[in-house]
């Protein structure tokens, strides 16, 4: 017979905060996000915590090396997508923990031969212009010169002008020397009235570019998230499939913690791979597993030894599973009953396994609602597409902008990895869509501002950490009719 569970699968959407006694002291500046996400006995402290309970989904149009750096630097974690070649993604890891911050590796470079024509459709691509001129037009060949917006006028110089022709010469150039502190990079730029300062080897090779402003942004991150060698620190996936190839390489570019990705992790392929891992390399190599949404799939992964366990089947944005196949559960009921998994489980071991919540945010609040119901963390797909620093390209659409953002699951993606049962290869239908989420900005206003409204929201339920919010809180079920009325209503809205 079948077991029915009667109780339904629920949304976040469905549930509200109730607010709690508010004392004086817990006000936002108050209030810690910290959160551990690997795995620890009672008593020990977390190997690893993020700052902010924030990780960046394993995606093509979400995590790579721009948005892992941008994140690391807000205080939470990207998973660099697996869906790419070993070397692709192991050189993603590499980039991540070589930034050095305010230390720019050059986007925009071109060669003396190159014309005014490509330096102004070079600005249209990237958005910078400042531009470095190296002998091969790569971003560390030998430096010639610097093109900024000062060199040239578009309304009398012919398009066809060389570059040679208008650049700031290298004998010119005021440069620092590789090893050169930000600090002291910072000194130059003051001193010399700069906006960019160009940072070569011994051979006159272009290192990196430190700009006037980077020194500012990154003295304004004391969230950062460093590993003990003040690197940032990188989330990678991996597969079931070819891990003893790819684990050994992302372990080497120095990933921090990994994570099999993977839309339903209840298998025994996921607890080969963590088994693997953990007899390869002691416990030194972190992995999170999933993905899972009841009690029964935690306590295999937990007991397969998984560092953290992500939660989520079927509620992403772009994820079409449930329709496709019929599995799945409400995200917020997949978190409370795997919530209270890892409660029991942590009574009975006394090992400590964080869950992460992973798809499904739609609204700010839903952040909030899933670190109450017992989340450590949460993953985000669709929210963290729309920034600036995520991989795809900003398109005008309407009156404004709009990012791309597709499955893991699509045809365009296809990773067929994350969709294998262990049998023959290939995705053999989509069980995700291609589309555009709407332009964001820049990550660091994005998520300053969803920062303060959760944290704003836990002093509203008097609570100034997530334990103490999952501890206090008390949530109420919202009909459909009161909906309606948590929304601006009955009233005509202006500019509209
Ligand atoms: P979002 O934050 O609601 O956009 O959901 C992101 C999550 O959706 C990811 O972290 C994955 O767990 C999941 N996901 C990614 N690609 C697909 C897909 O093609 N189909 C189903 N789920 C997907």
């Amino acid at each position: 017979m079948a077991n029915i569970i009667n109780e339904p699968s629920r949304t976040f959407g469905e549930y509200l905060l109730l607010p709690s006694l508010t004392t004086k002291d817990c006000v936002v500046e108050n209030v810690d996000l910290k959160t551990p996400i690997c795995r620890f006995k009672k008593g020990e402290k977390p190997q690893l915590t993020l700052n902010i309970p924030f990780s960046s989904a394993i995606m093509q149009s979400v995590s790579d090396n721009n948005m892992a750096i941008a994140l690391a630097k807000n205080g939470g974690i990207s998973f660099i997508y697996c869906s790419q070649s070993i070397e692709s993604e192991a050189e993603m890891v590499r980039k991540v923990k070589k930034y050095k911050a305010g230390f720019v590796i050059s986007d925009s470079n071109l060669t003396p031969e190159n014309t005014l024509q490509d330096v102004l459709e070079l600005k249209e691509r990237t958005g910078h212009s400042t531009m470095a001129i190296t002998e091969d037009g790569s971003s560390d060949g030998k430096l010639l010169g610097i093109v900024t917006g000062r060199d040239y006028r578009i309304t009398r110089d012919p398009l066809d002008k060389k570059v040679k022709e208008f650049m700031t010469p290298a004998e010119k150039l005021i440069v620092g020397k590789e090893g050169i502190t930000l600090s002291e990079a910072n000194d130059i730029i003051w001193e010399n009235k700069l906006n960019a300062l160009p940072i070569v080897d011994e051979n006159f090779n272009l290192v990196y570019t430190v700009f006037r402003k980077d020194y500012s942004e990154d003295k304004d991150n004391p969230r950062s998230l460093l590993d003990d060698q003040k690197r940032y620190v990188v989330g990678a996936g991996i597969n079931s499939r070819d891990y003893k190839e790819r684990v050994p390489a992302l372990v080497e570019a120095g990933a921090d913690v990994l994570c099999i990705d993977s839309s339903e992790g209840f298998s025994e392929w996921q607890a080969d791979t963590i088994k693997w891992i953990k007899s390869k390399y002691d416990d030194t190599v972190k992995v999170g597993a999933g993905n899972v949404v009841e009690k029964e799939g935690f306590k295999y992964l937990a007991d397969a030894g998984a560092d953290f366990i992500k939660i989520g089947i079927g509620g992403g944005s772009i994820c079409i599973t449930r329709e496709q196949k019929g599995i799945g559960r409400g995200q917020a009921s997949a978190v409370l009953d795997v919530a209270k998994a890892r409660d029991e489980y942590f009574e009975q071991t006394g090992i400590y396994v964080p869950i992460c919540s992973d798809g499904g945010i739609v609204l700010d609040y839903h952040i909030t609602l899933a670190l109450s119901m017992g989340a450590d963390f949460v993953m985000l797909g669709r929210y963290f597409a729309g920034f600036d620093e995520s991989p795809t390209a900003k398109i005008k659409y309407g009156n404004g902008y709009v990012k791309e953002y597709w499955g893991e699951g699509s045809n365009r993606a296809r990773n067929w990895a994350r969709y294998d049962l262990g049998g023959k290869a290939g995705l053999q239908f989509e069980e995700g869509v291609d589309s555009y989420v709407p332009y964001a900005g820049k990550l660091d206003d994005g998520l300053g501002s969803t920062l303060h409204k959760i944290k704003s929201t836990m002093c509203n339920c008097g609570a100034k950490t997530i334990k103490e919010l999952q501890q206090n809180v008390r949530l109420t079920v919202v009909s459909s009719t009161s909906l309606t009325e948590g929304g601006a209503h009955d009233v005509i809205l202006k500019n509209q």
